[in-house]
């Protein structure tokens, strides 16, 4: 602060101003000065620092002029500080005002610039997500048999003993349910039955049968759980198609030829296909279904010489299982066996999976990792 800065801390006399023109000339200054300091206010904090400056109470610029030049003014120079004075502070009064509205205004003049939305730039992409590997590989599968004639149904992950057993022919204490080694729901004590999550997708062949008459030909894509050990082809939650066909005149032939127009179109024509004896208690005769080995074309010897490592050597690879639909079967939907015949197929889609895309393990079809999902875009 210059001396001119600290006049106002000093009295008139001090000052040696002793007639009314140096009175007026001190209060141009000391506007000036006034002027100066606010013509450098741009924000709040610094509008502050200049109000509590000049206004003060206890020590701000007009409190100080009131006592050092007013009040100990000699009488004849009083009414020319007091004239002076009270401009003085109307001035300072309006422009201290005026300062902050200013400031205000101009925030929210820099706040709505900052948010006004440009029209004219290009907009933000957000791209748009890709179906899973195992979602696509149904739509594939879903389409095939739409194209012979079979629509989807879908049924509850949550089912009954009776849906996911018994109806299917596989009695209480049948050793076959130990291949299946079941999650059973934590009920209530008192509830009227057991629920499981289901084993298989087959339960909806009995769901389907007691609600429609044959023709029936239906696909049931859907979710499936075991309790195994998670391992690179064993999880605790797979995916499974099932397949169910039943009429009046349906043959062993029609059975064939429909699951090997399904593998050619999903394996490409050029694959081979072979029934295999097998067994289970809801089709009978029963099935296992392979194929000629797609990485070594059915040779069993691998590109680079040697065993082929994923047939093992033998050129085939097994599928699903499929049979016709078991006499025994029909008995639980009231369907007349005599009348009917049919057959059924299950498939694990994530198997179907690895195998078209050569995917090694299955657990990356549960961990989402997006570089594996963007493969599959
Ligand atoms: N439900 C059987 C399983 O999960 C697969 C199966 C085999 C389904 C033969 C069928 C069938 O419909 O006919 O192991």
């Amino acid at each position: 602060m210059s001396t001119a800065d600290l006049k106002h801390t000093q009295t008139l006399a001090a000052l040696g101003v002793s007639s009314a023109e140096k009175v007026q000339s001190l209060f141009v200054e000391l506007r000036a000065r006034f002027d100066a300091e606010s013509g450098r206010v741009t924000d709040e904090n610094s509008w502050k620092a200049l109000r509590d400056a000049w206004l003060g109470r206890k020590s701000g610029v007009l409190t100080l002029v009131t006592d050092n030049w007013l009040k100990p003014a000699t009488p004849e120079l009083k009414r020319a500080v007091g004239a002076s004075l009270n401009e003085l502070r109307a001035h300072v009064d309006i422009q201290v005002e005026a300062r902050h509205t200013a400031i205000e205004a101009g925030s929210e003049a820099t706040a709505s610039a900052k948010d006004r939305v440009d029209l004219s730039l290009p907009g933000v992409i957000r791209p748009i997500g890709t179906h899973h590997l195992i979602r696509q590989v149904f739509q594939e599968i879903e389409d095939i048999f739409f194209s012979i004639g079979f629509s989807v149904v879908e049924g509850p992950e949550i089912e009954t003993p009776y849906y996911n057993f018994e109806a299917l022919n596989i009695p209480e204490f049948h050793p076959v349910r130990d291949d299946m080694d079941t999650f059973y729901v934590d009920l209530a004590k008192g509830a009227a039955q057991p629920l499981l999550l289901r084993t298989h997708t087959s339960p909806m062949q009995i769901r389907t049968m007691e609600k429609r008459q044959p023709p029936v030909r239906v696909i049931v894509p859907g979710k499936v759980y075991r309790r195994d050990n998670p391992d690179a082809t064993h999880s605790f939650i797979f995916h499974q198609v099932e397949g169910l066909a039943v009429d009046n005149d349906i043959t062993f032939c029609d059975f064939t030829g429909t699951i090997e127009y399904f593998v050619k179109q999903f394996f490409g024509p050029g694959v081979k296909t072979r029934f295999r004896p097998s067994y289970f208690p809801f089709t009978e005769p029963s099935v296992e279904f392979d194929v000629s080995c797609i990485f070594c074309g059915g040779s069993g010897t691998a590109a680079g010489g040697g065993t082929c490592s994923k047939c093992k050597g033998s050129g085939w690879i097994e599928l699903f299982g499929a049979g016709m639909v078991d006499p025994a079967v029909y008995g639980f939907v009231k369907y007349d066996p005599k009348k009917v015949s049919g057959f059924a197929f299950g498939m694990g889609i994530d198997r179907l999976a690895m195998l078209k895309y050569g995917i090694d393990d299955i657990q990356v079809f549960f961990q989402n990792d997006v570089r594996f999902l963007r493969q599959f875009p």
